[in-house]
């Protein structure tokens, strides 16, 4: 396989990045009014319209062969067979396995893992029903109305955003609440309301030695013995998931209830495993069991369909597009859709954990950028915030645009109003308005020459920002399921022909590391050796504290 600098599309691309500086969105519009049929694809949960990116074939012929130049479809298919793509940790990477609905054989070192997979799915069903039915019951002999998941990162964020999304469909039989942050803030203004004996916690972690999961779990346990004054309650209102079987048991959970997942699921790509115990709880095992359906979907249009028309093919080019053009380093994801509150920090963590990378496979540093800054919230907050910048900055921030045609709790006239802005605004960013037509609009409205001339050029929106717009038939289990992977594997996509590898996160355990050092000084039990900055600024915060 040929590294990214020897590919020679990768050479046009940037040859035509240089020619395409001359291109204006709105042009390239008024010379053609296909733009839409010829750069959009649909599938049954959702449409992907990119017109209103500078593409033209000339660029996508080239995007695509710097796709083949990297092997991507080799790539795609390694994956798949669950080959150990994750070469800097020697695993597999098989997140599509824990959602394959067909259950077609996947094999690592000779094994099938689908076996694995369907026994913990049955063992989450079973479970599910039993606390969802009130069979399970707590200390006190009462059923479980709430239950808290304790988990960082990708231990949290998907379940988080996925039950959030998914709201609309749950029936009040449980509660749900996260807590990840050590802040003890959190934990105290979680469990505060919550009644101890109708509780149940999940301690998700991988790992099950990350200090704010353990932290957060210990207390608790503190709190739940603060009402039931007995430790054999720790048996009925905790259950794990994880992987370090050794670790689940010192806590005191009974292996029967630690539900596992392996070490070729990794952390932000796990909520298709038990890490999603929380949504199958909130909204019952078949609503989980559709996320996944949804999910399959993708996997199967991402392996099977030509890359022409592969929307997270598409999707990974044109962003690596937008960075040779634009020189763009940042991409916003704007859901206008209340359910995908938390859509946007949840791709946040998939993307930057996974390609915020500066060196290749093979070790070498790249010179080009590789993953971008992804940010965002809401769209139509962020209007009344942000998108001053995303109109007339001077830095080009690539937008995803994602809407649905229903809502999913429908109240009269909003979602109209909603879409009403969705629309404009991807307009409003391809096309701007001009000088000429700021100049027309000015003095229709009577404005004298001087005040013309001072109003004019702050009008002005120079346009030409590139948007993909992404439309959902509705955020339900199912099309929620197609959109994850979509991003996932965009990704993917993006890290192959980076030449990076994209399944692990060396670069979070510097900070992990120095953090247990660093509270053992604030503990007083060691000195430290920081740097005079650090030094001073440990030293401050233990004398100055109150
Ligand atoms: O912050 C790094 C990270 O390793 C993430 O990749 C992971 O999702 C998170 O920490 C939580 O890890 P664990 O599930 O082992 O507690």
């Amino acid at each position: 396989m040929l590294q990214l600098g020897q590919s020679s599309h990768w050479q046009q691309l940037q040859q035509l990045a240089v020619k395409y500086q001359q291109v204006h969105l709105r042009n390239l519009f008024a010379e053609s009014g296909n733009r839409f049929a010829d750069y959009s694809i649909e599938l049954p949960s959702l449409l992907l319209d990119y017109s209103k990116n500078c593409v033209t074939p000339e660029v996508m012929q080239a995007l695509f062969g710097l796709a083949d130049d990297m092997d991507l479809a080799g790539a795609i298919e390694r994956m798949y067979r669950g080959a150990k793509i994750n070469t800097t940790e020697d695993r597999a990477v098989l997140h599509t396995a824990l959602r394959n609905r067909s259950n077609t054989p996947v094999y690592v070192d000779q094994s099938n893992v689908m076996d694995l997979i369907n026994s913990e799915l049955s063992h989450m069903r079973q479970f599910v029903d039993q606390v969802r039915s009130g069979e399970w019951r707590g200390y006190s002999g009462k059923p479980i109305t709430d239950v808290v998941n304790i988990g960082i990162g990708g231990s949290n964020l998907g379940p988080k955003m996925v039950t959030q999304a998914l709201r609309s469909y749950a029936d009040s039989t449980i509660n749900v609440h996260f807590i990840s942050n050590i802040d003890g803030v959190e934990v105290a203004e979680i469990l505060r309301p919550l009644n101890a004996e109708q509780v149940l916690f999940v301690v998700a972690s991988k790992t099950f030695t990350t200090s704010e999961t353990m932290t957060n779990a210990q207390t608790a346990r503190n709190w739940l013995m603060a009402s039931a004054f007995d430790e054999r309650a720790v048996e009925q209102h905790f259950v794990a998931v994880s992987s370090n079987a050794e670790a689940v048991q010192a806590f005191g959970i009974k292996s029967e209830f630690m539900f596992s997942m392996w070490d070729w699921v990794g952390g932000r790509y796990s909520l298709w495993s038990a890490i999603g115990l929380p949504i199958a709880l909130y909204l019952g095992f078949s609503q989980f069991e559709e996320l996944l359906t949804g999910a399959h979907d993708m996997d199967r249009h991402f392996r099977d369909a030509p890359a022409t028309h592969n929307m997270p093919i598409v999707m990974a080019l044109v962003g690596i597009w937008n960075g040779l053009l634009h020189g763009a380093q940042s991409q916003v994801i704007l859901p206008y859709d209340q359910p995908l509150e938390s859509f946007t920090a949840y791709i946040q963590q998939a993307d930057m954990e996974s390609n915020g990378k500066h060196v290749d496979r093979h070790g070498q540093a790249v010179d080009y950028h590789t993953a971008s800054v992804v940010w965002g919230q809401l769209g139509i907050d962020g209007q009344h915030a942000f998108y001053q910048l995303l109109h007339q900055g001077n830095v080009i921030v690539p937008a995803d645009f994602i809407g649905s045609l229903a809502s999913s709790t429908p109240v009269r006239g909003h979602h109209e109003n909603l879409m009403a802005n969705f629309f404009a605004q991807t307009k409003a960013l391809m096309n701007g308005i001009d000088d000429t037509e700021v100049e027309a609009q000015l003095r229709a409205q009577g404005l004298d020459e001087e005040q013309v001339e001072k109003l004019l050029p702050h009008k002005v929106h120079q346009g030409n920002r590139p948007t993909n717009t992404l439309l959902l038939k509705q955020v339900d289990p199912r099309n929620l399921g197609a959109l994850i992977a979509l991003y996932e594997h965009k990704i993917f996509a993006q890290g192959v022909i980076w030449d990076i590898c994209s399944f692990d996160q060396w670069g979070v355990e510097l900070g992990k590391t120095l953090a247990k050092s660093i509270l053992q000084e604030i503990n007083g039990q060691v000195s430290h050796a920081h740097d005079d900055s650090t030094n001073a600024l440990i030293d401050y915060f233990k004398q100055s504290r109150v």
